[in-house]
């Protein structure tokens, strides 16, 4: 199971920073269709697809719990949800390393294809292969991966931000989740296409600053998981920290950060 497993039980609040980044990359082109590879269970890439007045197809090989406490797979959660919502999309079960261009109705072009903290939970030459699939899906694709090396405390936040650093990607290791898939994101990339694909590259660093909010809802989420998969060391470790997060708040003394930088990679043919 993956780190998304309890997305349901969470505010999204956390969530925001990363939905707004692929809100702005999404802006900047002009698509029919929006492939979600690894879509989650958040609704909002569809309901701005629907703004956008472009088709929605959101696909993810894992199962998360709904709502019922019951585990489904996560295509299915998200299709129950659009469906609360009147959205019209298509939701399917499939493998990004492994998705045809056939497997979904495609009558709408140009096809933006957005990937979104997916490559971090494959393996190397699995992320070569999806990156290849994704081309094969649409004109144009966007990834975004996270390189927590960025993350850093300032003056004597650093002591304690490092300390929150290692417990989250003791965490993600456990997880198989790679924290610096960011960090390799361009030269995977460079090794999976070719002309004539071409790609262009950037790094969203934000600047130093009180991001406790953001840390604190981060954490919340990695406890949960820290619990359900039984990892009471680091149960141990997220709780005072999440005490020291809220105190922070309630102070008015923000523990200040830089965060981790989101790395993208956009490829277009
Ligand atoms: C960290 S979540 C990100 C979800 C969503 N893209 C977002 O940014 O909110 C990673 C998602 O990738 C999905 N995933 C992992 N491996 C996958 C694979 N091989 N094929 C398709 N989806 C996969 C997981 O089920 C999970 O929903």
């Amino acid at each position: 199971m993956s780190i998304a497993d309890t997305q349901e039980n969470i505010s999204s609040a956390d969530y925001e920073y990363p939905h707004k980044t692929s809100v702005q990359l999404l802006n900047r082109f002009n698509f029919a269709t929006l492939v979600d590879a690894g879509c989650g269970t958040d609704t909002r890439l569809a309901q701005y697809a629907k703004l956008r007045l472009a088709a929605y197809v959101g696909f993810d090989a894992d199962a998360a719990k709904d709502q019922d406490g019951v585990f489904k797979p996560v295509a299915q959660i998200l299709g129950r949800k659009l469906k609360e919502l009147g959205i019209t999309a298509q939701t399917l079960e499939a493998d990004i390393c492994s998705i045809e261009p056939e497997d979904f109705d495609r009558t709408d072009h140009p096809t933006v294809v957005h990937a979104r903290f997916v490559l971090a939970q494959l393996n190397k030459p699995q992320r070569v292969e999806a990156i290849k699939r994704c081309a094969q899906l649409g004109q144009i694709v966007i990834l975004m991966e996270y390189d927590w090396t960025a993350m850093l405390g300032r003056d004597d936040d650093f002591l304690f931000v490092e300390s929150v650093k290692q417990a989250i990607l003791d965490l993600m290791m456990q997880c198989r989740v790679d924290a610096f898939a960011g960090h390799t994101l361009f030269s995977v990339a460079g090794e999976a296409i070719k002309p004539p694909y071409t790609m262009q590259s950037e790094k969203l660093a934000r600047p130093m600053g009180p991001w406790t909010g953001e840390l604190l809802a981060l954490v919340e989420r990695m406890l949960a998981k820290a619990q359900q998969i039984k990892r009471f060391d680091l149960v141990a470790k997220f709780g005072p920290m999440i005490r020291k997060l809220r105190g922070s708040i309630t102070l008015g003394e923000p523990i200040c950060f830089r965060p981790a930088e989101i790395v993208i990679a956009i490829i277009t043919r």
